[in-house]
């Protein structure tokens, strides 16, 4: 890498660290504590469609609208959508759900975003191959006494979820290589 652009890619690292530390919203700790009698479970998924980022954010990229996901709507909201802090919950298989944004991180290129209720999660869907093609990722933390049920159902929920958002825009699966290089 040129010098110059290197010092420019470290500048803009350290501007991008001061904005996240200036943000309104204070920072929620990742690491995951659970409560006695239950344990941490991680679920991790990753995609990769050949599509344009935008056509994955235009479904997946408003706190309050969680239809794509599957689950259950959120009924109840506070806020203003995609601004951290806000909240979404309702009522789901015979319980409620009540998640806290507390990261919503946009930019050309990629969105980051990460709500924190009963499950911390990550969203992170980027552009790769020069705009083409998208790479999705899902990190969800999840505290339970069944770890089993706990990996299974919410990477099942995430496989069926990202396959219907494929099939709806019509995302062909990349193997790997870009398309046309
Ligand atoms: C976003 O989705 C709407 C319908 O759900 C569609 O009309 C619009 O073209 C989409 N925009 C992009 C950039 O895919
Ligand atoms: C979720 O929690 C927030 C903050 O405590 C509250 O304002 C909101 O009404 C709750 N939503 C639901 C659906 O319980």
């Amino acid at each position: 890498m040129h010098l110059k652009t290197l010092s420019f890619a470290l500048l803009s690292l350290i501007s991008a660290g001061r904005a996240h530390e200036s943000s309104q919203y204070p920072y929620v700790p990742n690491d995951l504590q659970c409560a006695e009698g239950s344990l941490p479970t991680f679920v991790h998924n990753s995609y990769m469609y050949i599509a344009p980022l935008d056509k994955f954010t235009n479904i997946t990229g408003s706190f309050f609208n969680i239809a794509w996901e599957g689950g259950c709507p959120a009924t109840v909201t506070t806020g203003t959508d995609n601004v951290p802090g806000v909240t979404r919950g309702g009522p789901c298989l015979g319980g409620t759900f009540n998640d806290t944004l507390t990261m919503y991180s946009a930019h050309p290129d990629a969105l980051h975003t990460r709500t924190t209720g009963p499950r911390t999660h990550d969203s992170r869907p980027r552009s790769i191959c020069g705009g083409q093609a998208t790479y999705v990722d899902f990190i969800s933390y999840i505290c339970s006494k069944d770890q089993i049920a706990t990996y299974t159902g919410w990477s099942e929920l995430h496989v069926v979820s990202m396959q219907a958002i494929a099939g709806a825009i019509g995302a062909p699966i990349l193997a790997g290589d870009c398309p046309g290089a």
